[in-house]
């Protein structure tokens, strides 16, 4: 664009706001450059990690989180720009979904970060002073969920014929599969781990549901015309996403925390509280976003044959 040219939107743009341009013009000869560190806010980014023990490797385990927790920002804000976009098509949501599927795959190959990077014996002593916090407590992995189906999908298998579109979003919450994570196995009664977390995000995930209830991605994807529902790079898009966050990413993080909380060949209860190797392993849960998308043979092995389940499709 030509000098002139902007300079002239400049003058309209501030003028429509009603800012008088001239300060502002004036504003900018005396700003300062920008620099790397402002910018990206280095300083409080790398000011965040902070360790609650002297062992070393406590870092690493801070850090690994931090960084998931980045990703999953990241996550979410495609998954914002899906949900809201106005005349969605094929390509875009095919676009979006490959960028929030190339963030989850990262978190899955890099989990040995966490499998590998720790002694086993400096995290059986950290995590006693982690007790009872637990990832199980992440609001935004929640956020993933909710943006991502239909809440039917995330309802525990037991409860699932009690609830239909006509049940309260309250009544549908206490149901979902996540509950059973944080609830005594003998008594029933919710752990501390779950009613620190409900009492901080419970009106927040509320609101959540609500506002993704017709716009998670498996709504948006039935709102496409058919030929769209049948676009082959879509549904790929959308079986590689659904694999790799209800399948790859829970195995990884299944035998990661199996290295840790077995590492005296004896298991050791979850700073969470919960009966893990149940609760985690996909088999057991079988989370599934788009249900739809995959043929019965494929249901049937979820989270048991891992290959089987990723296969791209060639045709439709
Ligand atoms: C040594 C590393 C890790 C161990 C031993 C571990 C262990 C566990 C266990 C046992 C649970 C079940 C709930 C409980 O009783 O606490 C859980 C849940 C969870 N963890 Fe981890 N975890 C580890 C690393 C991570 C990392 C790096 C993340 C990334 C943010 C993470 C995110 C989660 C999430 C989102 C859940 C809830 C999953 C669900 O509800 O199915 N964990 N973790």
């Amino acid at each position: 664009m030509e000098k002139e040219d902007i300079l002239k939107q400049i003058d309209k743009k501030y003028n429509d706001l009603g800012i008088p341009v001239d300060a502002m013009l004036e504003g900018l000869l005396h700003s300062k450059p920008v620099n790397y560190w402002d910018y990206i806010q280095t300083s409080p980014l790398l000011s965040l990690q902070t360790q609650r023990t002297t062992l070393p490797d406590e870092k690493v385990f801070i850090m690994y989180h931090q960084i998931n927790e980045l990703l999953f920002k990241m996550i979410l804000w495609e998954l914002t720009q899906i949900s809201k976009k106005e005349n969605l098509s094929a390509d875009f949501f095919t676009a979006r979904l490959g960028r929030v599927s190339r963030y989850f795959d990262m978190l899955t190959t890099s989990f040995d970060i966490m499998g590998e990077g720790m002694e086993p014996e400096q995290y059986l002593k950290f995590r006693h002073t982690l007790t009872p916090a637990s990832g199980f407590q992440s609001a935004q992995y929640r956020m993933i969920e909710f943006a991502s189906t239909e809440l039917i999908n995330l309802i525990d298998y037991r409860f699932r014929t009690t609830i239909d579109q006509n049940t309260p979003y309250e009544h549908a919450f206490e149901h979902l599969y996540w509950q059973a994570a944080g609830k005594d196995h003998s008594t029933g009664e919710k752990t501390i781990l779950l009613k620190s977390f409900e009492k901080k995000y419970k009106d927040r995930f509320i609101r959540f549901m609500k506002e993704y209830n017709l716009t998670n991605l498996w709504s948006r994807f039935k709102e496409l015309p058919k030929e769209d529902q049948k676009n082959i790079n879509l549904v790929n898009a959308m079986r590689h996403y659904d694999h790799t966050v209800n399948v790859t990413w829970v195995m990884a993080h299944y035998h990661a925390a199996g290295k840790y909380l077995n590492a005296g060949k004896k298991d050791v209860e979850a700073t969470g509280g919960s009966d893990w190797r149940k609760y985690m392993h996909p088999k057991y849960q079988r989370r599934i976003f788009f249900p739809e998308l995959w043929n019965k043979n494929e249901l049937k092995n979820w989270g048991i044959s891992n290959l089987e389940g990723c296969k791209t499709l060639t045709g439709l």
